[in-house]
């Protein structure tokens, strides 16, 4: 299929590659997004794509290095999720969007960074005992998994990215793709810097738990997400878990020990919070009372996502235009790393 890129994309192609710098995240194809990942990663993304060359991606084999059986829902999986991050307003005429299988480019530089990376280096990775541990059901005793913080590091080098956005729980994969960009410039560079070491760009994260005050996830049932209908939202909300210690109306309550003001503080103004807080502890509001301004401001955010998720799902075309525009845009840069790449490897015969 031609590829033709539109006039915008045309001239982001040329300028911004230009003038800003680059940065890249990725993101694990899990379905439709919750308000969680929007306040946890996607917001940042939305505010870098005006300062930054951004290339977002699925990652979706690294999905498969963790539910390598379960294959079944990947492809809704992938389109709900982008949708969900036009939704949220990644704009594709500022950020380039792409799927990671689309790209055999990454593997082929996952492949020769595996030659000589230490083993000790990817067994000594923290979020690889957290989550065999987190993931007790599955059999994560296999090659991939042990090896997925190495394909992150090729997705990450393949790009020469300058930042590379996170949360603290993937710091330390960037940490340990400088460490093999190192490494590759010392074998293979004779001097020269062939493969940058990226910079990790610390999301900062206005943490969101889940209605039970747990993490946010939809495996626990505890999520609301992006595209929730309003009368779910407001049933999820009303449900939500409060201070355990007020169990009556009269009961003087605590905001720290309750969830809904981890909401308040991401959705409320000062004076919304200082009224959550005189009202709790003195009893002077009820808990439904107190929900009522979490519902509203969550209702309000959400307004602009459905109706952008609306028209993108009323043309699925236009979705899968974008991202194979992104995956050409994404495979120029890679192919011109792999030269480089095989260059340095004396593998150019
Ligand atoms: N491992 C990341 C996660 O589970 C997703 C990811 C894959 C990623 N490759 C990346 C993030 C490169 C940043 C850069 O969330
Ligand atoms: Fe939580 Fe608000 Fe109820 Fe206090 S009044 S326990 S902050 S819901």
């Amino acid at each position: 299929m031609a590829i033709r890129f539109t006039g915008a994309q045309c001239s982001r192609l040329q300028f911004s590659a230009m003038t800003k710098p680059r940065v890249l995240s990725g993101m694990r194809p899990t379905g439709a997004l919750h308000i969680g990942h929007y306040h946890g990663a996607l917001k940042n993304w939305v505010r870098l794509q005006h300062e930054h060359d951004c290339y977002f991606f699925v990652a979706d084999w690294h999905a498969l290095t963790t539910h390598y059986d379960d294959h079944a829902d990947l492809e809704r999986n992938v389109y709900d999720m982008v949708v969900d991050w036009l939704a949220a307003g990644i704009e594709p005429e500022r950020a380039t969007l792409f799927i990671q299988s689309r790209l055999p480019e990454h593997a082929e530089l996952f492949t020769l960074l595996a030659m000589g990376t230490p083993l000790s280096w990817l067994e000594r990775v923290p979020t690889y005992k957290d989550q065999i541990r987190s993931l007790p059901g599955r059999d994560l005793a296999t090659y991939g998994f042990l090896g997925y913080p190495l394909l992150q590091a090729a997705d990450i080098l393949i790009y020469k990215a300058a930042f590379v956005p996170v949360g603290e729980d993937q710091a330390p994969h960037v940490e340990i793709t400088r460490e093999v960009a190192r490494r590759f410039n010392h074998l293979y560079g004779r001097g020269a810097t062939v493969l940058p070491e990226p910079a990790t760009l610390l999301t900062e994260t206005s943490r969101l738990p889940g209605l039970d005050g747990q993490k946010m996830s939809k495996s626990l049932g505890n999520d609301i997400a992006m595209r929730e209908e309003p009368a779910e939202v407001e049933r999820k909300v009303c449900r939500m878990q409060t201070d355990p210690q007020r169990v009556r109306r009269s009961d003087k309550g605590d905001p720290q020990r309750c969830p809904v003001w981890q909401f308040h503080r991401v959705y409320s103004d000062a004076d919304t919070q200082a009224w959550v807080t005189t009202g709790c502890t003195t009893a002077g509001i009820g808990c439904l009372e107190c929900k009522r301004p979490v519902i509203d401001a969550i209702l309000k955010e959400q307004a602009p996502w459905r109706e952008r998720a609306e028209s993108y799902l009323a043309n699925s075309k236009q979705v899968q235009w974008i991202v194979e525009v992104g995956t050409e845009q994404a495979r120029g840069i890679a192919r011109r790393t792999m030269r480089d790449v095989r260059a340095a490897m004396g593998l150019v015969y």
